[in-house]
């Protein structure tokens, strides 16, 4: 039996099997967004909720921007679909250039996708694609890490260094190997970078001396791992698997999902630790979250090796979607970018950074906080576990949302990544909330 809702024309939630939700607890006690503006939203009984997590993380120049809403509005009355294989909109190739952009030199080439997990997908054929026009293609094994998240396609899944995820859907795509994860329990409440752990990239270099450097085709990892609770590369980590990777002749991707436009104090995480990579992966803040969109950046190299693999009227690259480069997602997503421009959100992002996480490290005194970690726009804050991993999570999760903040949480660490056009009341906000909220999680047990 659903529970009664309010203010809602929805008879039954039965039908819709949601995603990554706990669906049985769900129905029996709905949590309804029905309205969204700026930093807030409403929920079906006319709470008002401020987003701690930007949505998933997508939604950095808040909600609810009419420019967005316009500029797919026009899209759809002037042009709203044509097949991207074989013929192109102009939109697609402004807003290439946009992105290109901004990424790091030589990552000039941009392949548009629906979403994270795609461009993952996505990423791993252009790694096979590369090295096979190169003519090595021996090279078949993908390198991933614990604690990694890369999407829920095949591919992504089979890159998976979270159990959970993985367990079920696993031996798919073999020839895959994780290095250890970076996070140091007897290194908490670092703020930014620890100072150690720079040696774990050393895993990299034992796959190459135990399988040989020349069957690995790329690593995959993403420099702040993000749905796991933002866990910060070790200083000199990520120099260091660019040294091997470059030693050895494998691709670099970094999965850009969650930390490129702005997340993390700068356009991008390798402009902040200054590191590039091969390949990135992109989406989410890509559109601010208002059409599904993904992207995946190459370096020049890599596109220019796969166009001179293939006669002049020789199709590349086999690989693209129905809806790749669709013409209201590209319309969301330079109305997106020329937000961003216009209002120097990224820089505005990284001047907010020390306030929010100055906020977000004053929760250490909590007994209930078992560790925090934080960089640029982003937090996660670990809670110590009670019963199954994850049960107490939910539950906070749930009591935060009644209590007027949406926090998206992974087991039991909550990812804390407001919107760029928070001001110091909103994340004053954010911080007594979670502060009330861990205090009554805390009485309650
Ligand atoms: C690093 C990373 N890669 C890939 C994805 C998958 O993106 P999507 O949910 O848009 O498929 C995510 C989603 O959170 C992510 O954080």
């Amino acid at each position: 039996m659903n529970a009664p809702l309010a203010n809602v024309s929805v008879n039954s939630l039965e039908a819709h099997w949601m995603p990554f939700t706990a669906n049985k607890d769900f129905k029996a006690e709905p949590r309804l967004l029905v309205k969204s503006e700026g930093v807030y939203a409403w929920d079906h009984k006319g709470g008002k909720v401020i987003d701690g997590s930007s949505g998933l993380f997508c939604v950095p120049a808040g909600h609810g921007r009419r420019e967005i809403a316009d500029a797919v509005h026009e899209a759809l009355l002037t042009n709203d679909y044509c097949s991207p294989f074989g013929t192109g909109q102009p939109t697609s190739f402004t807003l290439a250039q946009m992105v290109a952009n901004i990424t790091p030199e030589p990552i000039n080439h941009v392949f548009f996708v629906n979403s994270g997990s795609e461009a993952v997908d996505t990423a791993l054929k252009i790694a096979m694609a590369y090295h096979r026009a190169k003519g090595d293609g021996q090279r078949t094994r993908f390198v991933s890490r614990e604690r990694a998240y890369h999407g829920v396609n095949i591919g992504g899944v089979s890159l998976s260094g979270m159990v959970r995820n993985r367990e079920t859907f696993s031996g798919v795509m073999p020839n895959v190997v994780c290095m250890r994860h970076t996070w140091n329990p007897e290194e908490r409440f670092v703020r930014g970078q620890p100072e150690s752990g720079a040696e774990l990239a050393n895993d990299l270099q034992r796959f190459c001396e135990t399988y040989g450097g020349s069957t690995i085709a790329a690593v995959f990892v993403e420099p702040v791992a993000g749905s796991t609770g933002c866990l910060v590369p070790p200083k000199g980590y990520l120099e260091r698997l660019r040294e091997i990777c470059d030693e050895h002749g494998i691709l670099l991707v970094f999965d850009e999902v969650i930390t490129g436009f702005g997340r993390i104090g700068a356009p991008f995480a390798s402009h902040l630790f200054g590191v590039t990579p091969d390949i990135m992966t992109m989406a989410k803040a890509l559109t601010n979250g208002a059409q599904p969109m993904g992207a995946v950046g190459v370096k020049d190299e890599i596109y220019d090796t796969v166009m001179e693999a293939s006669p002049q009227a020789a199709i590349e690259f086999f690989h693209g979607y129905t809806y790749s480069g669709h013409p209201a997602s590209c319309a969301a997503g330079v109305a997106t970018q020329q937000i961003y421009i216009d209002e120097n959100l990224f820089d505005r992002a990284a001047e907010m950074s020390e306030y929010f996480l100055d906020g977000i490290f004053s929760l250490q005194d909590l007994d209930i906080v078992t560790d925090i970690r934080g960089i640029g726009m982003m937090a996660g804050v670990d809670i110590a576990a009670k019963g199954a991993p994850g049960a107490r999570g939910g539950g906070v999760q749930k009591r935060l949302f009644w209590n007027g903040m949406h926090v998206k949480f992974t087991g039991d660490c909550g990812i804390v990544a407001p919107p760029f056009v928070s001001e110091k009341s909103h994340i004053d906000e954010m911080i007594e909330k979670l502060r009330m909220t861990l205090e009554q999680e805390q009485a309650a047990s």
